[in-house]
């Protein structure tokens, strides 16, 4: 373990890493952070995959020798069920990367129906599937691909919410109901679904359990780079949007909520 607080580089299409940033520095407060969102290539679920993989092997490998980053979390599942095989090979540095949390959503589930909310790119991987196989411990799993949830996330911390029908649309058909059983867990396989978790709960046809990957990154983290060194108050992660351009005043008092600046 090394004897200095690492530099970790959290990567993501735009701000939905966020949700898992926050999570990191819970567990490692003392380390240094660079948050990079690739908004000039956002939504990622709209980009075909060889161009994404080019250019996230690229984004990512620059970052890496900017910042001297000694871990990489890659907090977009559209990203990490695509490349992070690939960047596993291309670079030396460890990698966390966030995939579908199919299996402890299975494990939990007691009416052994399970929804996966992602992105269309996200449902649609082979990646995917491969957990639901090896994962479902005898759950149904519907795959639900959402076409504009991660937009509406986004459009929350720039302060111009989506209207409540908009995102019930969206959810609806993770809500299954079937032979006297019902959903009672729904995967969030897209970092940025949580930042709209307080409106999920609320606009939800009946209560589940919503899984967020964010704290098993975070524990992950603990595993790769040990607990923190000294009880350090964290300091702002330095923020990099790929587009360049300025963050609102408005997006600019969410991100310092998150304690990035
Ligand atoms: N935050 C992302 C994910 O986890 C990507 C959303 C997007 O850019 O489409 O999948």
């Amino acid at each position: 373990m090394a004897d200095t607080a690492p530099t970790i580089l959290v990567f993501d299409s735009g701000l939905g890493g966020l949700t898992v940033f926050r999570e990191i520095v819970k567990a490692r407060p003392d380390a240094a952070y660079v948050y990079l969102a690739d908004d000039a290539a956002f939504p990622y679920g709209n980009v075909p995959e060889d161009e994404l993989v080019t250019r996230v092997l690229a984004v990512i490998g620059d970052a890496i020798e900017k910042h001297s980053a000694e871990l990489v979390v890659i907090a977009c599942n559209t990203a990490s069920t695509l490349a992070l095989a690939q960047l596993r090979t291309k670079y030396s540095v460890p990698f966390i990367g966030t995939v579908p949390a199919i299996k402890p959503a299975c494990a939990a589930s007691r009416s052994k129906l399970v929804s996966v909310l992602g992105t269309q790119a996200t449902v649609s991987r082979e990646y995917t599937k491969g957990l639901i196989r090896e994962f479902a411990q005898g759950c149904e799993v519907r795959l639900v691909g959402a076409n504009m949830f991660a937009t509406y996330a986004e459009a929350e911390l720039h302060g111009e919410p989506a209207p409540d029908a908009a995102l019930i649309a969206e959810i609806a058909p993770c809500f299954v109901e079937e032979s006297g059983r019902r959903t009672d867990t729904i995967v969030l396989a897209c970092t940025h679904y949580p930042l709209l978790l307080d409106r999920l709960l609320k606009l939800a046809p009946w209560p589940v359990d919503w899984i967020d990957p964010a704290p098993a990154i975070a524990r992950r983290v603990v595993e790769l780079v040990g607990p923190p060194l000294a009880p350090k108050p964290p300091a702002p992660a330095q923020m990099i949007f790929t587009s360049g351009v300025a963050p609102s005043p408005k997006l600019k008092a969410a991100l310092k909520a998150f304690g990035v600046g």
